[in-house]
């Protein structure tokens, strides 16, 4: 059938079988769908929607449409999983997740994104490290996988190449807050990977990706729905980011908050508490615990021992970072020249966090990027940064410490973060960090 006849099927609210999903899909990869085709066969979804599946049908599509990594010829001794997340400011879960994952016998091919706009990435974060190969080939990354049990690194250009073709008019079109578009592109990908089991921190929250809790379950349903209709057992929590998850956003600063807590460093109780029950789910889940309790407690002894610590470190290793970056994070992880304090204007508590405009801060520090083509600041961003509920006050604790290149930097950075934070006289109501599991 022809491009069109299919947008039209689709216009009119009719059901595409999956053979149809998968000519549309084709055509999107080898180019002879034309972007204006593909952006009505997108706008068509975003009215109409689509059901399980024709969404199953599209996420399958997608996945096939570049390479698909495979693990069974390494006869590996544990099943390969992964976390993916929604994304948030300060989301620095991954950096703990996959070395705890690999000590309590997982496997982990964590295939990261870059950020973009108010998000930021655990790709970055990795490339903070001087020499991190975040590209490795085939044989690399099997090898890494295999020996270390975790690898953090990016897509390469032949995973699931419709979903970026797809995603790049979507962006352009209006089309991307379609739950049933997000739901195929993000699992195309993680599909991709070839896991055994997948656990997606959906958030939800002034700085998520959709801020608004109902639209959030939504797409956590979509995302373990179709999953599991392709064949990939998966759990969903839904967390919350009305706060910046743990002390720090921005790259190089979220990687030594990493290496500390690793290294038995206190951790901050938010960002501990998410990180655990993702993991604790993930275990159970890959049936490498018996249930959550138990996938709980091992991921406690995996970070408190140091055995994550000790397979973070071969994993950098491994891919070209320096050795003993854990021993001496500040020999290699760049630092900006100003870190000042970013008070109040009065004293109080956090009543509110704008997290997203928190986040848009880090961007205009140079932190973070607008276009995918931007360079990134590694060393710039904020840390220390106030929860909700906490006492603040031009005399007493920041909002922030923000580290900048120039003091121009730090006053864009003070008044953006004088408005991002809401200080009041009462603390707010404090809400559930883990507000359900989806699956
Ligand atoms: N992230 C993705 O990977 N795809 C989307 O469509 C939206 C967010």
């Amino acid at each position: 059938m022809l491009p069109q006849e299919l947008i039209r099927k689709k216009r009119d609210g009719r059901h595409l079988d999956a053979a149809e999903i998968d000519a549309f899909v084709r055509g999107i990869t080898d180019g002879s769908v034309t972007e204006g085709q593909a952006a009505a066969f997108a706008m068509a979804i975003f009215f109409q929607g689509m059901d399980l599946d024709e969404r199953v049908a599209l996420t399958l599509a997608m996945r096939n449409s570049g390479s698909v990594l495979r693990w069974d010829h390494l006869n590996l001794p544990g099943p390969v999983v992964d976390k993916h997340s929604t994304g948030g400011v300060g989301d620095k879960t991954s950096l703990i997740l996959a070395p705890a994952l690999a000590a309590c016998g997982g496997f982990v091919p964590m295939v990261s994104g870059r950020g973009l706009g108010h998000t930021g990435g655990t790709l970055d974060k990795f490339e903070s490290i001087p020499g991190y190969q975040a590209k490795p080939d085939r044989t690399l990354l099997e090898k890494v996988v295999k020996e270390v049990g975790c690898a953090v690194i990016g897509a390469t250009d032949d995973i699931a190449p419709a979903d970026r073709r797809l995603y790049a008019i979507r962006d352009v079109t209006a089309t991307v807050e379609t739950i049933h578009l997000i739901t195929a592109s993000i699992l195309s990908k993680k599909l991709a990977a070839g896991l055994d089991a997948l656990v997606m921190d959906v958030k939800f929250g002034s700085g998520a990706f959709m801020p608004d809790y109902a639209k959030a379950r939504e797409l956590a349903e979509s995302i373990v729905t179709v999953a599991e209709g392709a064949g990939l057992p998966t759990v969903a929590l839904m967390t919350d980011m009305n706060e910046v998850l743990g002390l720090t956003a921005g790259n190089a600063l979220e990687m030594r908050e990493c290496i500390d807590i690793l290294r038995g460093g206190k951790a901050e109780p938010r960002l501990y508490e998410v990180t655990a029950a993702l993991a604790a789910e993930l275990l159970a889940l890959a049936k490498l615990a018996p249930d959550v309790a138990t996938g709980r407690a091992m991921f406690d002894e995996a970070v408190a021992s140091g055995q994550a610590a000790e397979r973070f470190a071969r994993m950098v290793r491994a891919l070209g970072g320096p050795a003993d970056l854990l021993d001496a994070p500040d020999r290699y992880l760049d630092a900006a020249p100003i870190v000042r304090p970013v008070y109040p204007e009065r004293e109080g508590v956090v009543a509110a966090i704008d997290t997203r405009a928190v986040g848009i801060a880090v961007v205009a520090l140079g932190g973070g990027r607008t276009k995918t083509t931007d360079p990134i600041d590694f060393a710039v961003g904020l840390a220390d940064v106030a929860g909700l509920g906490a006492a603040v006050g031009p005399a007493g604790r920041p909002l922030a410490l923000v580290h900048a290149r120039s003091e121009a930097q730090v006053e864009q950075a003070t008044a953006m973060l004088r408005r991002a934070f809401t200080v009041a006289d009462t603390a707010p109501a404090a809400g559930p960090l883990i507000a359900e599991r989806i699956g």
